[in-house]
């Protein structure tokens, strides 16, 4: 089995999920950043040999609109897809059903899908240090199971029950803009990292509303821990969500 990984993972949840499944898929061959500004997508040709692990996390219950942009450059080509959607154990509501239309209008052959749970990238409280040694095994599980699929007579049968709804809803509300404080060094590793380029590696400490997408990126890469969002806005959305985010919950697997 060719794998490949299409990976949209700022701050390096999503890709320790994405790893887990394709890696029980068997040796990634090609690994495509959907955070990386510089990367060509349109060039990217995947064909029938391939088996992509499509891998986003959810924003506001939703696919990143940043990374579905990138995602329909990619040229599918019949590759078979396994979407992964990861989430920080709030809810993920219809971010497989709109990463499914994507991938499809991307010309991949969608054939699996599931849904699992990484530390929460801006209330790092909530489900800390997962993927844990449990959601390990069930993942590595999953990624058996579809395996199996692949090698049977339904090998190209789209997955069944995928949850979300169509129109699905409305995309989340402000986005919560990281700024450097006074312990900024102008290193510009956070303008580096960007992927959507928001941070003037001239001025550091500031970022371009406009274009951040709130991925947290340059608060988890920042070597100092310079970059910070309202702490305010982050507390009272953490108390808004405590209920949501405090019964574990566990992978899910659609076939
Ligand atoms: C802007 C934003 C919105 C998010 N919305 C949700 C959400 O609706 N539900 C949820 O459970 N987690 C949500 N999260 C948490 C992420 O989905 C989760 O932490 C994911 O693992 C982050 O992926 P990454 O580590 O690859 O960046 C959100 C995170 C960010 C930055």
């Amino acid at each position: 089995m060719h794998v490949c990984q299409v990976t949209f993972s700022p701050t390096g949840g999503t890709q320790r999920v994405a790893d887990i499944v394709s890696e029980g898929l068997g040796a990634v061959a090609e690994r495509i950043d959907l955070t990386d500004p510089d990367l060509d997508l349109a060039s990217v040709n995947l064909d029938e040999e391939d088996v992509v692990v499509i891998s986003v996390p959810s924003y506001g219950g939703r696919v990143p609109a940043f990374a579905s942009q990138r995602l329909a450059q990619v040229h599918g080509g019949g590759a078979r897809a396994v979407l992964v959607c990861v989430y920080g154990n709030r809810a993920y509501e219809d971010t497989l059903a709109e990463l499914e239309d994507v991938a499809r209008a991307a010309g991949f052959c969608v054939v699996a899908a599931l849904a699992a749970v990484a530390e929460h990238s801006i209330m790092r409280q909530y489900a800390t240090g997962r993927p844990d040694d449990a959601d390990r095994a069930a993942l590595s599980d999953m990624a058996r199971r579809i395996a199996e699929k692949l090698s049977g007579p339904n090998a190209d049968a789209a997955p069944a029950g995928v949850p979300g709804s169509r129109p699905y809803k409305k995309a989340g509300g402000a986005t919560l803009v990281p700024k450097g404080d006074k312990s900024c060094v102008s290193c510009g590793r956070c303008a580096q990292r960007c992927p959507a380029r928001a941070i003037d590696p001239a001025s550091p400490r500031k970022t371009d509303a406009a274009r951040c997408i709130g991925c947290m990126r340059c608060v988890a890469e920042c070597p100092q821990g310079a970059r910070k969002v309202n702490a305010a806005l982050v507390a009272a959305a953490s108390a808004a969500m405590k209920k949501a985010c405090s019964v574990r919950k566990e992978p899910e697997l659609y076939l």
